[in-house]
């Protein structure tokens, strides 16, 4: 088991570490950040990182720029495609005229053909891949791994049916959540499930169960990354707490539902990787791999990006998940239910910008040998350097 508890006082505390440190995320990775349909010619601004980007297609291929024009720095977003055979954009203000592949100024229109910035002025660009309809782009200043890396077994598989939903952004920008990313890493694993998402209403009818038992963690290479695994002996059904009594109280219509506790299934795992990726095998239905990015906005802001994969079946499997999804999964789980999760984000990273923006100290039980692992191959693998948030 990796991820020690904390000292002997049970009090995890906090000190100066790559974890620490990535308030703004770990940008030497490919993040998920948009679906391709959104890129079009027209610019879209995105916060990322803490970074403001422009994202904006020219001959059918993306390109990311810094949203900042390097004159007097006006939105690129708020910029035209003046001259269309071109992949360039021009700032709304004064005309100067990037090339969107480098970054460089190819023409400041107001000053004429001979303007002396040409060639000298530029931004910065973003390297940016498309991928199963998802833009991804690597914010970091080390050059990129090639991105098929960074995604996981299963996303890329042809034989596989793919669902993505980026919750935030430009199509929805109320859909950014409050709150840093990490608590959200912070808050994966069963310690909070049964508690948490009991009421949820796509659990009113499950079985949850109580407790687990042997509680522990993993840290495992797979194929496709290094993974830290959520292990446990056993779950119980229900325990008497002393002086309080037994919890959860029997409740006879609680095993009418698509239960998540069926003991003799396979047994739902849940794992995380670097950057902050969440991977829940049998979830959110028992023939579905779900994964969930956490990707930064600014230091109070994420977004979602969930990647849901299925093998694609045939025409009736296909039309059972299509009506599957769209009246219960999606609605009830993808979104309700996440939305506990992040309404505890959201909670945790107020009380940490009120007490002075520190991470707050966390007096650790068993079950957070997960999220602790979890730190601790964030401090001892993560690519490249990481800079401070603020
Ligand atoms: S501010 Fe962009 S050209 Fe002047
Ligand atoms: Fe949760």
């Amino acid at each position: 088991m990796v991820g020690q508890l904390g000292s002997e006082t049970g009090i995890h505390e906090r000190t100066d570490s790559t974890y620490e440190r990535a308030v703004l995320g770990l940008k030497n990775y490919w993040w998920p950040v948009l679906s391709s349909k959104e890129v079009r010619e027209k610019p879209v601004p995105a916060k990322l990182g803490g970074e403001d980007v422009v994202f904006l297609r020219r001959s059918g291929r993306v390109y990311a720029l810094s949203d900042h024009c390097a004159h007097r720095g006006v939105p690129l977003s708020q910029g035209r495609h003046e001259f269309k055979d071109s992949t360039t954009i021009t700032c709304s203000n004064h005309g100067f005229t990037y090339d969107c592949a480098t970054g460089v100024c190819v023409a400041a229109l107001t000053d004429g053909p001979d303007s002396p910035v040409v060639g000298k002025a530029r931004v910065r660009t973003y390297p940016v891949e498309e991928r199963k309809g998802i833009v991804w782009i690597w914010m970091g200043r080390m050059p990129p791994v090639p991105v098929d890396q960074d995604i996981p077994d299963g996303i890329l598989d042809d034989d596989n049916h793919v669902l993505v939903r980026i919750r935030g952004l430009s199509d929805n920008k109320d859909k950014v959540r409050p709150g840093n990313w990490r608590y959200h890493a912070e808050n994966t694993g069963v310690g909070h499930f049964p508690v948490l998402h009991r009421y949820a209403l796509s659990n009113l009818l499950n079985p949850l169960w109580a407790h687990t038992t042997g509680a522990g963690t993993i840290v495992r290479e797979e194929p496709d990354g290094l993974y830290v695994v959520e292990t446990a002996e056993g779950l119980a059904k229900q325990a008497t707490y002393p002086g309080l009594g037994v919890w959860p109280p029997a409740r006879p219509w609680r095993r009418f539902g698509i239960g998540r506790f069926d003991e003799k299934a396979e047994p739902t795992t849940v794992s995380m990787r670097l950057p902050g990726i969440v991977r829940v095998t049998r979830f959110p239905t028992d023939v579905s791999v779900y994964y969930e990015w956490w990707v930064p906005v600014d230091e109070s802001h994420y977004q979602l990006t969930q990647i849901i994969h299925e093998k694609r079946g045939g025409i009736f499997t296909r039309l059972w998940r299509y009506l599957k999804y769209r009246a219960y999964v999606t609605p009830l789980i993808v979104h309700r239910l996440i939305d506990q999760d992040g309404a505890v984000v959201q909670a945790q990273t107020k009380k940490a910008i009120e007490d002075d923006g520190a991470n707050p100290m966390s007096r650790d039980f068993r079950p957070d040998s997960f999220p602790l692992a979890f730190i601790d191959l964030c401090n001892k693998t993560a690519r490249g350097e990481v800079q401070g948030g603020t």
